[in-house]
């Protein structure tokens, strides 16, 4: 069972390290990768503010493929290239785009999104998915908060099975 009453009384940087611990204890006791994955959304819409969506895509051929994900229902795919999370995917490198309106390309799922990153999720320099964050503010995402969610994701990669999901 997650304790989240704790993150009340936390500093922004102490929830980052709280999402840490609570990836590795997920991971660690659960082998099912869609389960982790399902519960990493859950993890980081509960510890971070102003979200309002969260999510995975999947790496399935030339496309993303909608993963498990907390939020407004979204769309299903997304050509590798396109919009925020395709950039991310097809440049192998994190997009914090602190507005959305402004990106060239730019896919809205949710109206509400005014700023989004996107972190790849690579292993063998092989992406097999993107990790995707979107807040209603601008300006959202922090280059520490940037730091944070990169360890997440090595944390969380090193446990999935990319071929079972
Ligand atoms: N905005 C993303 C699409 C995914 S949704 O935000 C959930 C993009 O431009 O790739």
């Amino acid at each position: 069972m997650f304790k989240l009453d704790v993150l009340q009384n936390m500093s922004t940087e102490e929830k980052y390290k709280y999402m840490l611990i609570l990836i590795e204890g997920q991971c660690s006791t659960e082998k099912n990768s869609l389960a982790n994955l399902s519960n990493a959304s859950a993890i980081i819409k509960a510890c971070l503010d102003k979200l309002n969506w969260v999510g995975f895509y999947i790496m399935r051929g030339d496309e993303l493929v909608l993963g498990p994900f907390q939020g407004m229902p979204a769309c299903n795919r997304i050509k590798l290239g396109n919009g925020v999370c395709g950039s991310a995917a097809a440049l192998k490198k994190v997009q914090r785009i602190d507005n959305v309106h402004n990106f060239s390309g730019h896919i809205a799922c949710d109206f509400a999104t005014n700023s989004e990153i996107v972190i790849p999720i690579i292993k063998e320099n092989k992406v097999y998915a993107v990790l995707d964050l979107d807040s209603p503010e601008f300006n959202r995402f922090t280059e520490l908060e940037e730091k944070y969610l990169i360890k997440f994701v090595e944390k969380l990669n090193k446990y999935i099975n990319w071929e079972e999901v």
